[in-house]
Order: structure tokens, then C-alpha cells, then sequence
């Protein structure tokens, strides 16, 4: 649950700006200090003092106005923020955050905070159907933000239609889901990102991963209250605050650290994506190609199954998650693999579907437990499966 947080509340210029003053108004009365920022559109529809009288706290308008010459209070503000909601966020609000343009009160303090970021849009259909708004939501989620599903409903255009901005008791339901707290004091290791295998000193094996589905469940992980070990490979995102970041290339330095990490953890989620095979000799010196060598063959030895190299050695109340990555016969094959690494679940995916394959934001998956039983999750983004896992795995835990 949400509360006893110092939260800052950004609030722009839509017109369901007004659930927003109930959505404080919920947020205070879970025991949550509020601050408002308010861009000068959202002063349009409602006045700053409404939000004052709410939160009994000054609202933020102007960057250049300095009520308290020892402190700059947009910065004061970002520091000072447990939880940061943008909630309406407009199209433009959304659109300067994800190109880190600060203009304003607003935009200049979440360039300026830290704090996790919860974006609930409320727009148009059309607008928010618009590529320029799909892309830059894409960005924002990239950055690690965590963006709300818009409600379908009628807008006040006198349509219905995706964009609505849900109700105020429903944005409290999911950012309470983000506050649990399962995984309090429980040490969990998540791999994530591809893996690099050298071939001489500027090239190297690797593949597709772009470290998407680990990072979102290292996020998921450390907002159910877990101390995260994120050890990471080459990836694409960023990586989240928050959590103990190793760094790796090849899948032997992925397989000390992971080893060294899990040893002392309650559950290992292995979502990297392993390269099988390395080069067998690493070139000291960049490969040149001469007059003699038309082929060149690159001898290839076999990798150690993280996994199995450490599901055999498991202790009991240790749980291992894995994933199985299938072209063809997806709960066939990921079967085999839950019994092979003596895994607790595997979750299954289809990687030749382009909608939920690598590089996608959005995945659908199947749960195997080691009981056979199968569950199958709706096509949903990686966020949301994100939470699924973790939840799977706070039971197995508990
Ligand atoms: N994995 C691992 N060590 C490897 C290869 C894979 O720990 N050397 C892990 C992956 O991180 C994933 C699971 O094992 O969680 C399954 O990976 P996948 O690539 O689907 O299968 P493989 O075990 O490589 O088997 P195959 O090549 O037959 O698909």
C-alpha cells in the first residue's frame, strides 16, 4: 500500500483535472504527505489554492518564483520526493518527459527527480493514438516510468473511447499494487540482458535480448520491498535505481556472479539470455582478412548451463525462476527444461511472435510449475508480467 510516502502530486491541464483533487484527497488520507506542481494549463481549470486548502501544503507554479532564498524549491521539492504521480499527464506533459525538455515548474522538477515516476494519462483517443504520443510513452516506459492503461469510456468530446483518465479509487488500487511489501527483507537475484561472447578484441557472439523483461521484474522485485542483485548483460533500457547492479559480458562472468550472488539469496529469476556456445580461442588482435583466408571458421565450445549448474545444488527453501525461450513447441520444450534445471517455474514464450519476442514492450507467457500445471497470461506489457512473476514467486516463497 501506498502511504506514508512523501509524494508530489504533477498535475496538467486536462479537463479530468478534477478527480485529481479526490485523488489527493485518497492519498493524504492513507497518511501520504502531498506537495502539488501544477503547469499553467492545469491553473486554467482549477485554482492552485483548491489544492492548497487539500494538501495544507504551498503549490508550486512558478520556477522563478523563490519564496525561501536558502533553498531552489523546484529542486528542494524533486529531492525531497518519495513517489512522484503525474496524474492527469497530457499528450505534452508526456512528451517533454520523454525528451527531457524543462520548461516549466513541472517539467523542470521531474527532469530533476529521482524518485520513481507513475504516469496516468488522459487524453484524446486520436491523440493518444497518434505515433508521436505511442513512441514517446514507449520512451517513457524504456526509462523505467510506470505508465497506468488509459479507462475506455466516454470522453468529454461526447465519444467513447480509449484515453479516459480513470477513476480516482482505481489509480489508488494500482499504485497501492506497486506498495506491497511480500518480498520485505528477502534477497533476490535477477539476471537480465544478453550476454557477449568475444571473438577477438572488437567483435563478439551475442543476440537479441534487450534486457526489457529482467529489468522490469528487478523494478517489480524492489517495489514488492525485496533487496534486488540485478546482474545484467547488454541491454538496451535503463537500468532501474533502487537495486545492487553487477555488470557482465560473457555468460562465464554471468554464471560467477549469479553463483556468488545466489548463494546467500532466497530466489534467482534467470531472464538473460545466455549464449549457448563461445569462441573456443579469443583472438588477442582485431582479425585481419589477407589474400589466403576467403573462409574463416570459428570454432565454438559449449557454455555451462547456469540453471543446471545451480539447480543441482539448490537448498529447499532456495526458489528458481526460468525462462524458456521457444520457436516451436513452446510448452513441450519448456517442460523438459523445469525438470532438467530442477526449476520451482519456467515461464514460457513464444519469441517468433515479433509482438512479444525480443526487443517487444509487451509479452505473453505461459506459467509451467513444477506440479505441470499451466497458466496463461494475457498479452499484456512487461510491466504487468513483471508483477506477475514476482507475485508467483512471493507464494512459492511464502
Ligand atoms: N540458461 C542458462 N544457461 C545457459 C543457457 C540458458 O542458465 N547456458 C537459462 C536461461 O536464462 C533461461 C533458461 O535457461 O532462463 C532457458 O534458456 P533457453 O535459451 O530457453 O534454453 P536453453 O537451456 O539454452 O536450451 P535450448 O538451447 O535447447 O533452447
Amino acid at each position: 500500500m501506498l502511504k506514508d510516502k512523501k509524494i508530489t502530486l504533477y498535475v496538467t491541464g486536462s479537463i479530468a483535472i478534477y478527480k485529481s483533487l479526490i485523488l489527493a484527497r485518497l492519498l493524504i488520507k492513507n497518511g501520504n504527505e502531498v506537495k502539488v506542481v501544477m503547469t499553467e494549463d492545469a491553473q486554467k481549470f482549477i485554482s492552485p489554492l483548491t489544492f492548497q486548502a487539500l494538501t495544507k501544503n504551498e503549490v508550486l507554479t512558478d520556477v522563478f518564483v523563490e519564496n525561501d532564498p536558502k533553498s531552489i524549491s523546484h529542486i528542494k521539492t524533486a529531492d525531497d520526493t518519495d513517489v512522484a504521480i503525474i496524474a492527469p499527464a497530457t499528450a505534452n506533459i508526456i512528451a517533454k518527459m520523454a525528451n527531457g525538455i524543462a520548461d516549466d515548474m513541472a517539467s523542470t522538477t521531474l527532469l530533476a527527480t529521482q524518485a520513481p515516476k507513475f504516469v496516468i494519462p488522459s487524453m484524446n483517443t486520436h491523440m493518444l493514438d497518434n505515433p508521436a504520443t505511442v513512441r514517446n510513452l514507449r520512451q517513457l516506459s524504456d526509462d523505467g516510468i510506470t505508465i497506468m492503461e488509459t479507462a475506455n469510456g466516454l470522453l468529454a468530446e461526447g465519444y467513447t473511447g480509449k484515453g479516459r483518465f480513470p477513476e480516482p479509487e482505481e489509480i489508488l488500487n494500482w499504485l497501492d499494487s506497486f506498495f506491497e511489501a511480500p518480498l520485505a527483507g528477502k534477497n533476490i537475484v535477477v539476471t537480465a540482458g544478453g550476454t557477449k561472447e568475444r571473438i577477438d578484441p572488437v567483435r563478439y557472439i551475442s543476440n537479441d535480448s534487450s534486457g526489457k523483461m529482467g529489468i522490469a521484474i528487478a523494478r517489480a522485485a524492489r517495489n514488492a520491498g525485496a533487496n534486488v542483485t540485478l546482474v545484467v548483460g547488454s541491454v538496451s533500457v535503463k537500468l532501474p535505481s533502487g537495486v545492487k547492479i553487477l555488470k557482465i559480458e560473457s555468460s562465464t562472468e554471468l554464471l560467477e556472479e549469479t553463483q556468488k550472488a545466489f548463494s546467500s539469496a532466497d530466489a534467482l529469476i534467470m531472464s538473460a539470455a545466455v549464449a549457448d556456445f563461445r569462441p573456443k580461442r579469443v583472438v588477442d588482435h582485431k582479425i585481419k582478412k589477407t589474400a589466403d583466408n576467403d573462409n574463416l571458421s570459428i570454432e565454438l565450445v559449449k557454455n555451462p548451463d547456469i540453471l543446471k549448474t545451480l539447480g543441482s545444488n539448490k537448498q529447499d527453501n532456495q526458489v528458481m525462476i526460468g525462462f524458456a525461450a521457444e520457436t516451436n513447441d513452446l510448452i513441450e520444450n519448456a517442460v523438459k527444461k523445469i525438470k532438467n534445471k530442477n526449476l520451482d517455474l519456467i515461464v514460457a514464450n513464444d519469441v517468433s511472435d515479433k509482438r512479444i519476442g525480443f526487443n517487444s514492450n509487451d509479452n505473453q507467457v505461459t506459467y509451467i510449475f513444477k506440479d505441470g500445471k499451466q497458466v496463461k497470461s494475457e498479452l499484456a506489457s512487461k510491466d504487468i508480467i513483471a508483477k506477475q512473476i514476482v507475485d508467483i514467486m512471493s507464494q512459492l516463497l511464502n
